[in-house]
């Protein structure tokens, strides 16, 4: 009876699900657990049209497997899960389900509802044909653009109900599996081609109070309101109370904030409705700005550098605001992205479109997102578009996977550094090495390879990570170079213990290739990762006088 009886708490255990997949502290960051593991994103977006086709899409998926990648980032349409108001469709989600399952892929999915790209093409027809219910954006003469108004609550209910339809469906079908680890809300939220939606509702509220959750907000974070938004309030007289453009000013810049507002409130509709359903990670990513151009040049009121704190403040049951980098000053925009405050105000680094995924800066961005920003994952976009197998993502996320332990057990711990040399907004390069301290060892970084020559190098694509475990310091990457010495001034100096290539096999134990000690090392002045393939190479320091 006692044996039966065990057997019985067994079976019901293996049955019973685990947690869904969530966010959970580690040292300064934060880490994705999921089946309560912690999980490292390595990723790649679908174009917006595959997923809408499982036939299309079949070839695919093999080919995503076999570049390592271990999640895919797949767009869920409202205009297809809800053909006709409140009739659902999960045929194409589940189908994509199924096919990640059998490739032994996760997913993130993208809800594609009211906003696509700043614009609407994603409603159903139901909503886009009716446009007394679902009111497009005004601009300032009176016209309509095909953009839904935000401040519709028609809209925002059927896109809510919509939303909270697809995470029942996920709890339904996808607790026990854990294929969806997170859902992005809408896709780049933006207004254009102006700063903030005009006619008879939009001026009303535009004229409105700003609500004193956000004031209080930034008088509470004083200096640690990102500098833009401080500076433009106290620019203003750093109003606790008043309309919007008392409090940010009547300008293009002040009316931006209120279209930010607006958007938060309602992406945190959709994410507070979808958690009262299934509690899993959400966020909103969002198309960056070009430096000197004005809001509605650019679309405005995305959860934008300049406007993530009013965006913290709207939308609180989001997980974290999430950059798409198509710049090339990639580590400059990914940087604003990964705040270490404490609670609602962090923001935990995920790049869910970091370039398009045939761009050669690709490899170097990946290393530095995760080495040098605690990122939590990392997907260039059209990822089914690479060329075969082998090509630069699939062997840097190669690289990634073999170190994911590694990079798991490090993150948000002050262990690791990345690398990559630095780019402007305009892509001019600049190739100043990098000086970093771990371990008490500082390490200078250079990105021009000692032994190829200068017409031959891409420095741009050059680039790594560091990882201190114990006494081994771990490099991966290609095209750096690093010579190192004693952070302490007039103190013990440092020499290469050994230094070797090669791989961590499936079980995680590390294979040793050769070892580097001579000509490879410049007999132990440098550690040197060529360019061309990305490696990872374990390096072991001493101390001497
Ligand atoms: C960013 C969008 O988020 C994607 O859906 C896609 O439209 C790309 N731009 C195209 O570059």
């Amino acid at each position: 009876m006692k044996h039966l009886l065990a057997v019985a708490i067994i079976f019901t255990a293996s049955l019973a699900t685990a947690a869904p997949p969530r966010l959970q502290k580690h040292g300064a960051t934060q880490q994705l657990v999921v089946d309560g593991e912690p999980f490292l994103v390595l990723g790649g977006e679908l174009g917006n049209s595959s997923a809408s086709s499982a036939g299309y899409m079949k070839p695919h998926w093999p080919r995503l497997k076999a570049m390592h990648l271990n999640t895919v980032l797949a767009p869920v349409y409202w205009e297809l899960i809800e053909p006709s108001q409140g009739e659902f469709d999960w045929s194409t989600l589940d189908a994509t389900l199924r096919d990640a399952r059998a490739s032994d892929l996760k997913l993130v999915l993208l809800w594609f509802g009211a906003w696509k790209n700043s614009m609407s093409t994603y409603a159903p027809a139901w909503v886009k044909r009716d446009s007394v219910r679902y009111p497009r954006v005004k601009l300032a003469d009176g016209s309509s653009v095909e953009i839904l108004s935000a401040l519709s609550k028609n809209t925002v209910d059927a896109d809510a109900r919509a939303y909270a339809e697809l995470l029942a469906h996920l709890a339904q079908v996808d607790a026990r599996d854990q294929t969806v680890l997170m859902i992005q809300v809408e896709n780049e939220i933006g207004m254009l081609p102006i700063a903030r939606e005009h006619g008879a509702v939009a001026d009303k509220a535009y004229a409105a109070a700003v609500p004193a959750e956000l004031v209080k907000l930034l008088a509470a974070r004083g200096a640690k309101v990102e500098p833009e938004l401080r500076e433009r309030w106290q620019k203003n007289g750093s109003k606790s109370s008043g309309s919007w453009a008392k409090v940010f000013g009547e300008d293009e810049w002040g009316q931006e904030v209120f279209t930010a507002w607006h958007y938060a409130r309602f992406v945190e509709s959709l994410a507070k409705a979808g958690k009262a359903r299934y509690d899993i990670p959400m966020y909103a990513n969002v198309a960056l700005n070009r430096t000197g151009r004005k809001p509605g040049e650019y679309p405005s009121g995305g959860p934008l550098p300049h406007l993530i704190d009013v965006w913290k403040a709207g939308a609180p049951s989001l997980d974290f605001l999430a950059p798409d980098i198509y710049f090339p000053n990639f580590s400059q925009l990914a940087a604003r992205y990964r705040l270490k405050d404490e609670g609602r105000a962090a923001n935990v680094l995920f790049i869910p479109e970091a370039n398009n995924a045939t761009n050669p800066q690709v490899p170097a961005n990946a290393f530095y997102a995760f080495g040098a920003l605690d990122s939590l994952g990392f997907s260039p976009f059209s990822i089914e578009s690479l060329g075969d197998v082998p090509n630069p993502l699939s062997q840097t996320y190669e690289i990634l996977e073999q170190l994911t332990p590694l990079l798991l057990e490090s993150r948000g711990r002050d262990r690791m550094a990345g690398f990559r040399a630095t780019l402007n907004e305009d892509g001019s390069v600049v190739d100043t090495p990098m000086k970093v301290t771990l371990g008490g060892i500082e390490f200078t970084v250079a990105f021009i390879d000692p032994w190829t020559p200068k017409e031959q190098q891409t420095i741009a694509n050059h680039g790594g990570l560091l990882i201190h475990s114990g006494e081994d310091f771990w490099f991966a990457g290609q095209g750096i170079t690093i010579t190192f010495n004693g952070a302490e001034p007039g103190g013990p100096m440092v020499g290469i213990e050994l230094a070797e290539e090669g791989v961590f096999d499936a079980q995680g134990a590390w294979v040793p290739g050769r070892r580097l000690n001579g000509d490879q090392t410049h007999q132990g002045r440098h550690v040197r990762l060529a360019p061309g393939k990305p490696q990872i190479q374990r390096v072991r320091f001493y101390w001497y006088r």
